[in-house]
């Protein structure tokens, strides 16, 4: 049985079964027990239209006068917004309902009241709404984008269990820096200095080393100055990493996760991307294969577009969603110059000016989800690139002992979660994507 029958009755506050909303359909014409928050009332007269929200979905409960005691009809008059109760009732078909369904309400017990709850169904501003996150996640869009999340979550740890990659979870607290010194977190470690990990790529490397497929997911930190709407302090990112891979074998399985991941979301998560008003068009046009082009072009097309940009140059987002325009599908730009990559990555042995790396954009101007590609092998290329870094050689000694015991190519690449959920619900901020986001200016909730 999927219900919890057994737990949600400890209170013997009924003895008819206590379902789901989510799974209402399998109780059509059935007395049962809801337990949950009133989400929103409207009455009249005779009638009072509760909206119950259990966390798994939402169902009007309609409390009929001539249905019900006069003492459940007068309780049901003052309902307030997120009261918590239990309701009894029959489940009846409805046409027009979201759900289908709606309860014919006989009973009705009130747990805790609500007085004066701050998110009402008015206009509220973000800032207001932040302040408040641990309540807005009631909200229906905030609810239906950690839905979506979920299911984006399910779907990558799905993906690479299919395909034999061995989970490794890496630190927290790391010793190195892995993508540069500037927004590195530092934190006393008893007599040491600590960093929050940026990736756990490194780890990665050593695991692809002892498994040869592994798949790293956790959080990162990033001590991100700027106030965008792609950047938080704090980010969930998946990280594969593949021995015996190349830049072009990475960016075949970069694709065909990207699509899988989009494609299953998809066909889960309808009813939340409905609420999200998602146009799912969108979405269904997510299919291999997506469209490369390199560095080099990419400038080229960028100065054709007339835009002030550089050989050498990085790019921010708007080169990215210039890039992107008038594409449906993601758009990988590969070999960037390797004076602006991390110095982990392999230059191309066909013009050691290029590292070879991969980014991968989003369609729609939700920019990079996906950074990556294949590594520096070579023990002696290696030191010099993190001298040239200007890194301390000692905290990459067990780094550098992967490359001297057995070396061989390797590649991977970092999947952010709050941009890629960002992407596929169309909320252009990633603060929305996290439940308790962590920027420059938010450390509240
Ligand atoms: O491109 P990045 O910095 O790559 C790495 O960290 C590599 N070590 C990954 C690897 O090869 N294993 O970050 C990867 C992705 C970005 O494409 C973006 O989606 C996300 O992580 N990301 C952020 N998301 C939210 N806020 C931030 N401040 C982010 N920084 C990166
Ligand atoms: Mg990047």
């Amino acid at each position: 049985m999927n219900e919890l029958n057994s737990l949600n009755n400890l209170n013997n506050l009924t003895t008819d079964p206590v379902v789901s909303v989510g799974r209402i359909a399998d109780h059509d014409g059935k007395r049962v027990s809801l337990k949950g928050w009133v989400y929103n009332k409207r009455s009249s007269k005779k009638l009072h239209f509760i909206q119950l929200r259990d966390g798994t979905g939402t169902i009007q409960c309609v409390v009929f006068v001539g249905d019900v005691p006069p003492a459940v009809f007068e309780a049901a008059e003052g309902l307030t917004q997120e009261t918590s109760l239990t309701v009894t009732g029959t489940v009846r078909k409805d046409e027009r309902s979201p759900i289908g369904f709606e309860l014919g309400v006989s009973g009705i017990e009130v747990h805790a009241p609500s007085v004066d709850y701050p998110i009402t169904p008015k206009e509220h501003g973000t800032a207001f709404l932040m302040d408040n996150r641990h309540l807005w996640l009631r909200s229906s869009k905030q609810h239906a984008i950690q839905k979506v999340r979920n299911e984006v979550v399910m779907a990558i740890r799905q993906f690479f269990y299919d395909r034999d990659f061995n989970l490794l979870d890496a630190p927290i607290f790391t010793p190195n820096a892995c993508e540069g010194t500037t927004n590195l977190f530092e934190t006393a470690y008893f007599e040491q200095k600590a960093y929050l990990t940026q990736s756990g790529q490194l780890y990665g490397e050593a695991g692809a080393m002892a498994f040869g497929k592994v798949v790293v997911f956790g959080p990162t930190f990033r001590a991100e100055k700027s106030k965008t709407r792609r950047h938080l302090t704090e980010f969930w990112m998946v990280e594969p990493e593949m021995a015996y891979c190349d830049l072009e074998q990475d960016m075949a399985v970069a694709e065909e996760f990207v699509e899988y991941v989009v494609q299953r979301t998809l066909e889960r998560c309808k009813p939340q991307l409905k609420i999200l008003e998602r146009d799912l068009s969108k979405l269904e046009a997510i299919k291999r294969p997506f469209p490369r082009i390199t560095y080099d072009d990419a400038v080229k097309k960028l100065q054709g577009l007339g835009m002030d940009v550089k050989w050498g140059d990085d790019f921010g987002g708007d080169e990215e969603t210039k890039l992107a325009e008038g594409l449906d599908r993601p758009l990988m730009i590969h070999r960037y110059p390797a004076a602006i990559k991390a110095f982990y990555m392999k230059n191309d042995p066909e013009n050691p000016k290029l590292a070879l790396g991969v980014d991968m954009i989003a369609p729609e101007g939700y920019g990079e989800i996906i950074g990556g590609g294949q590594r520096e092998d070579d023990y002696e290329t290696l030191v010099a690139k993190i001298k040239a870094h200007d890194l301390p050689l000692e905290p990459f000694q067990w780094y550098l002992d992967l490359r001297r015991y057995g070396s061989v190519p390797h590649a991977g690449f970092g999947l952010g979660i709050e941009r890629t959920v960002g992407w596929i619900c169309g909320t252009p901020h990633v603060r929305e994507t996290i439940p308790f986001p962590r920027t420059m200016a938010r450390l509240n909730p």
